[in-house]
């Protein structure tokens, strides 16, 4: 989630919005505010982006005031909709508050509460929290500050949160533990943000908050920092901000694609965050659940997609067959849609698309609606197009990726995906329990795995410094990393407009074997798994015919390290989930030759990240 308040003498609205939409890579479930005008509290909120939230404003509110604050919100307790969005007023309606975190001991001080007499009209943590320092105000007759510190230290959790008391409109309140909290200096007024990106076009001076530690920010008052737990006072470090806007918006990276490529390991983890229950064996996504039987019954999975997000629906059909015994069928939606494709009622479709707005894909899910098939969406998008044309779906909660070539959208398809290929083998008993527990508990370890093969930066940079002239690439991978082939040769040609192709490893011998000399670097996925030893074999073939092998292996391989120019060592997993791991130095490879060739490496040429024409 991310947070934003100020309180001084602008107008507290534009600033708020504005940052609101800086941070909605963080969440963006539902979105809110609060404004204070000198007499009342002004809240607005509504399940959707800060843009929605920006037209119910223009037509609910008046927007005066010089304090406020706002939320974009990534739902953790209670759906995302109007009611459990941000802010959260106290029973008395006389204090608000914004929380990003969880309260895990919301339920007894609930209880608690209710005995008290409070009512509550959300299904939200932070409403219990703000009643809660509301109840603490009214019993010991504190300040605002005092009773944070005191409800704060019943609390078990996570948060970092902003408070405002109607009886003390010159004064915010804010905490942080575990949640990132900066509050920016300016004259004679504070603005506070879960990062710096909502104020830095007005101060370059912050605080950033630590673990248990509170902020009472007074206007014309010097700020106080406390420790939340003894209460003594800190001398907060005011730092001055380095970063411009736009790298800020890149959080410290070159490019947003290499933020990107970074930020895998966690969004993996959002992806299944609540779906993936691996210690109790369960996988659960309503999408998937409310229709399974439809899936269960599917003659046949129909995948339509373009781009990158076909690949990954190359993956899932590999996965899909082998777990659930499904016949899947991978199109292109552009073919799809032109070619009178046979559409039967027990087909289930399901339609790939990180944007949500790819028209080809559109009108392709269209067409199979009109036929009578159930479609199932897998857009990363909330609220997109797609994801509003389908029967049912499921995000991909990768957050914003706006490097124009796809990399997290990538792997958290191939995720979700996966996912859905165990569920549907566990409802068809196409998958032994043993290898179904132990599938679900190394997807659970992806992530970790992600973070190990991003240390292959390093190598990936110095190959790609050796290999960045050459006019042509070609990528090879068997079964699962086939696709991976494909993808690998995609961001090659998409961000340094080298031309690359991707084969099927055994396919090279009817065509582009013709290619190789040795000017031709030949990239290789070779995991120890599968058909290994036959990529061994068309490694020799590339070798006796002077080809330049750069190899991705499992880490601790022999043979293939024996024959290969370079090799780039991933770690082990199950053959199915190699693709999540042998994709991350493809991208890094492609990322550092573009950068290398002094390409626009966010926005490549001739290209858009959603192509919304066909
Ligand atoms: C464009 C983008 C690609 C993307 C493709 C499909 O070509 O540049 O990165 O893979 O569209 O987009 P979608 O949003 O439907 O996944």
């Amino acid at each position: 989630c991310g947070i934003v308040g100020y309180i001084g003498h602008r107008d507290a609205y534009p600033i708020i919005i504005k940052g609101l939409k800086r941070l909605e890579y963080r969440g963006y479930d539902s979105a809110g505010l609060v404004l204070y005008d000198g007499k009342d509290l002004k809240l607005c909120k509504t399940k959707g982006k800060v843009s929605d939230l920006e037209e119910k404003v223009a037509k609910e509110i008046s927007t005066e005031g010089h304090i406020g604050f706002g939320h974009t919100r990534w739902a953790t307790h209670g759906v995302p909709n109007d009611v459990n969005s941000h802010p959260h007023f106290s029973n008395s309606g006389k204090l608000a508050i914004v929380h990003n975190g969880i309260i895990e001991n919301y339920e007894p001080l609930k209880k608690e509460l209710i005995k008290r007499g409070y009512v509550f009209h959300s299904d939200t943590d932070t409403e219990v929290l703000i009643n809660l320092i509301e109840d603490v105000q009214k019993t010991d007759n504190l300040k605002l500050g005092k009773a944070v510190q005191v409800a704060l230290n019943q609390v078990v959790g996570a948060y970092a949160i902003v408070v405002f008391d109607v009886n003390k409109p010159d004064e915010i309140v804010c905490a942080r533990l575990g949640s990132p909290l900066a509050i920016g200096i300016g004259e004679e007024e504070y603005f506070v943000a879960s990062d710096a990106s909502p104020f830095i076009e007005f101060t370059s001076n912050a605080i950033y908050l630590e673990d248990e530690e509170m902020a009472v920010i007074r206007l014309n008052k010097p700020m106080k920092v406390r420790k939340i737990k003894d209460d003594s006072l800190v001398d907060p470090y005011v730092q001055e901000l380095q970063m411009n806007l736009e790298q800020i918006e890149k959080g410290g990276y070159e490019h947003f694609m290499l933020k990107e490529i970074y930020e895998q390991p966690n969004v993996i983890k959002d992806t299944y965050r609540g779906r993936l229950l691996a210690n109790k064996g369960i996988i659960q996504m309503s999408g998937v659940e409310d229709n399974l039987e439809k899936f269960t019954n599917a003659k046949r999975i129909l995948i339509i997609a373009c781009g990158t997000s076909w690949h990954a629906g190359l993956v899932a059909e590999y996965i899909i067959e082998e777990f659930a015994r499904i016949p899947v069928e991978v199109e292109y939606a552009s073919e799809f849609r032109y070619r009178n494709p046979i559409i039967n009622k027990d087909d289930v479709v399901i339609a790939i698309s990180q944007s949500g707005e790819t028209a080809d894909t559109l009108a392709a899910i269209k067409l199979a609606k009109e036929n009578g098939a159930f479609v199932f969406g897998v857009c990363n998008v909330v609220g997109s197009s797609i994801s509003r044309e389908t029967d049912a779906g499921a995000y991909t909660h990768a957050g914003p990726e706006i490097g124009v070539a796809s990399t997290k959208a990538f792997t958290t398809q191939i995720t979700i995906l996966t996912l859905l290929a165990l569920r549907l083998a566990k409802a068809k008993g196409t998958m032994n329990h043993t290898d179904y527990q132990r599938y679900l508990l190394e997807l659970e370890m992806i992530p970790e795995k992600v973070q190990e093969a991003l240390q292959t930066n390093d190598v990936a940079k110095t190959i790609a410094d050796i290999y960045k002239n050459v006019p042509n690439a070609l990528y090879l991978g068997r079964g699962y990393n086939f696709p991976v082939a494909l993808e690998g040769a995609l961001k090659l040609k998409e961000i340094s407009y080298i031309h690359a192709e991707g084969y099927p490893a055994a396919e090279m011998k009817h065509g582009p074997i013709a290619l190789i000399d040795e000017q031709m670097p030949v990239i290789v996925i070779a995991p120890n798994k599968g058909h290994y030893d036959k990529v061994v074999s068309n490694i020799q073939e590339i070798k006796s015919r002077s080809g330049k092998i750069i190899a991705v292996v499992t880490k601790g391989d022999i043979q293939v390290k024996a024959l290969a120019d370079h090799v780039i060592e991933i770690p082990e997993t199950s053959e199915a989930l190699t693709p999540l791991l042998t994709t991350i130095p493809l991208q890094l490879l492609s990322y550092h030759i573009a950068v290398l060739r002094g390409c626009n490496v966010d926005q490549p040429r001739n290209l858009a990240k959603s192509v919304t024409v066909e």
